[in-house]
């Protein structure tokens, strides 16, 4: 397989024009010579992105995001760089000269994936075989149409113990390859297919790759578990994974929502009905991994799981997870059914469809919540109440939701509102979480040599003329990071006989030591005006510090310097470098 060129990479960038691709997701308006928009890498009110037309480049006031055409693609798509490339090419109408580009998990694990979908067209077929009659009556008695079952690519496994194995063994694959991916299993030295007797459902990663299966006995079986799945391994992490997550994204952006819910039944029901923005956890416990997918849709999330204990306390914890890392939560619970699954298919699509319309914010859910089994006419239990109440207002950065509940309190119980306020100042708040594509801007303020640097690098990328007055007049700097990114820069030129800021941040995208700080760099200084004499001045200034450094360490030598001759050597050398500091 082969893989898109740099030079090609770096063509379509330049073709592409940053303004109109991010002018085609938010709207862009006109300052000068850049546009201002509103940043949707985080909770944003006032316009604080800005794009500079002139650099191709993007970046943002306050969070720090910063970046070309492709990382804006990918980070707000949610997508792999290499597919934000393949996006980019289509929307200003280019064609790859290779369309089989995949994440780089999928080439890092070509084989495994290849005997996953091997493994699920044997499931799909098995499924439309005569083997598979009474399946497909169990999935149609359970209402869901063929349409939905060939969606979510159901299969089934046969009433054999090896037609799996025997499939991949002819294949030539390693059976130790098999045991890892958790295909066949090994009982006392004997190999058997994982599943069998089971219909099969696909599990995937958040980009699409079938990273495993789970399996539902279909007849009157006793004592055997109702699901079955695969076991964790290199490809599969349960926890990492939210059931259906590659194909609601997409959906979910488009509706500002995402539905959560527990089962994969759930789910797929949800989507037979024409509501395709969800997932499904699985279980009921939600793990950071879950948290930060969600969180990176940057849409409403819906908590909408079972109709028992285990989902209402799960709704309780997951929904005050969501809250801490700043993630818009809603919730709906279901009365009468179980589950979703149920409920739909007790009182029809309508009535699903009006709780997915009306769901209270988890604000709400929680004040009923915490009322539950209390008697609120009782001093000692409204106190609890109140101080409950008091105590989860305090998790939430929302200044309107602190002083409308706070209103309601004061009113609804005859409590002062000062008394109220002064309560929940004293509690203390919750620090909110931040995910990692989401920089807190550095505030401490950098000295005359850092800005020196970072700023000669940042010239550095803007052309050849600024690399070779740092090569002739600086050559060096002794800080590793900076001499690193400054190797980079002169490695990049030289391969591509050229360089744009641009094109280089699609060159360190995957330098993850740098890229970090190369983005700051590009992001304080992209407003600049790139001239050789800023250029000169910058380095004049750094090599002043150098020298300054470098004669203070020498008369440190020097004072512990106990040999004549060579503490005269080193008071010679001072007086060279005092000589150039002027
Ligand atoms: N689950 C599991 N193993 C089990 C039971 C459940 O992995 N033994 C997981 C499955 O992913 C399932 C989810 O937990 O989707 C919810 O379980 P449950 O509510 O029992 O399943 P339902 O969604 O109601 O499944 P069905 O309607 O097919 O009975
Ligand atoms: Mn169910």
């Amino acid at each position: 397989m082969a893989l898109i060129s740099n030079e090609e990479i770096n063509a379509i960038r330049a073709s592409a024009n940053i303004v109109s691709i991010i002018g085609s997701y938010i709207p862009l308006t006109q300052r000068g010579k850049n546009y201002l928009c509103v940043c949707p890498f985080h909770d944003d009110h006032s316009p604080s992105m800005s794009v500079s037309e002139e650099k191709q480049i993007y970046k943002c006031f306050s969070c720090g995001a910063t970046g070309n055409v492709f990382t804006f693609v990918s980070e707000y798509e949610n997508i792999p760089f290499i597919e934000a490339v393949a996006k980019v090419a289509e929307k200003c109408g280019m064609k790859l000269s290779d369309s089989t580009y995949k994440s780089n998990v999928s080439q890092t694990f070509k084989e495994e994936h290849e005997i996953m979908e091997l493994s699920q067209k044997f499931f799909q077929n098995n499924l439309r075989t005569n083997a598979g009659v009474e399946a497909l009556n169990y999935l149609k008695k359970r209402g869901l149409t063929d349409e939905i079952v060939k969606e979510f690519g159901i299969g089934l496994s046969l009433d054999s113990n090896d037609a799996l194995m025997t499939l991949l063994t002819k294949k030539s694959y390693d059976n130790k390859k098999l045991l890892d991916i958790g295909l066949i299993n090994n009982v006392s030295g004997k190999m058997y297919d994982m599943f069998s007797r089971r219909i099969t459902f696909p599990l995937w990663d958040k980009d699409g790759n079938i990273v495993g299966f789970s399996a539902r006995i279909y007849r009157d079986e006793k004592n055997v578990s109702k699901y079955m799945n695969s076991r964790e391994s290199k490809l599969f992490k349960k926890g990492e994974t939210l059931y259906n997550y590659h194909n609601a994204k997409d959906y979910a952006k488009r509706e500002k929502a995402i539905i959560v819910v527990e089962g994969f039944m759930d789910a797929i029901r949800i989507s037979n009905i024409g509501i395709k923005n969800v997932v499904a956890l699985q279980g009921t416990a939600m793990t950071e991994q879950q948290i930060s997918l969600l969180k990176k849709l940057r849409v409403k999330v819906i908590l909408c799981l079972d109709n028992d204990n285990a989902g209402l306390l799960a709704t309780v914890n997951n929904g005050e997870e969501l809250v801490k890392h700043d993630v818009e939560t809603f919730v709906i619970r279901l009365s009468g059914q179980k589950d979703p699954d149920e409920y739909i298919l007790a009182n029809g699509n309508e009535a699903f469809v009006k709780n997915v319309e009306t769901p209270m914010t988890f604000f709400e859910f929680k004040m009923n919540y915490l009322k539950q089994n209390k008697n609120l006419e009782n001093v000692e239990d409204l106190s609890t109440y109140i101080n409950d109440v008091l105590k989860s207002l305090s998790a939430s950065n929302d200044e309107i939701l602190r002083e409308l509940t706070l209103n309601k309190l004061s009113k609804d119980y005859d409590l002062s509102l000062d008394m109220l306020k002064n309560k929940l100042n004293g509690l203390s708040p919750v620090e909110s979480t931040r995910s990692v594509s989401e920089p807190i801007k550095e505030k401490t303020k950098k000295d005359g040599y850092t800005i020196g640097m970072e700023k000669i690098l940042y010239f550095m990328m803007n052309g050849e003329q600024y690399i070779k007055e740092y090569q002739c007049k600086l050559g060096f700097f002794a800080e590793p990071i900076y001499r690193e990114i400054a190797n980079e820069i002169v490695y990049f030129y030289e391969e591509n006989k050229a360089i744009t800021v641009a094109d280089f941040i699609t060159y360190i995208v995957t330098k993850n030591e740098i890229k970090g700080k190369v983005m700051e760099i590009v992001n304080e200084s992209v407003n600049d005006d790139v001239t050789m004499e800023a250029m000169d001045d910058y380095i004049k200034a750094v090599m002043k510090i150098i020298t300054k450094n470098e004669i203070k360490r020498l008369k440190n030598l020097q004072k512990s310097e106990l040999d004549i001759y060579k503490k005269m050597k080193i008071a010679e050398q001072i007086r060279e470098l005092k000589k150039e500091d002027v």
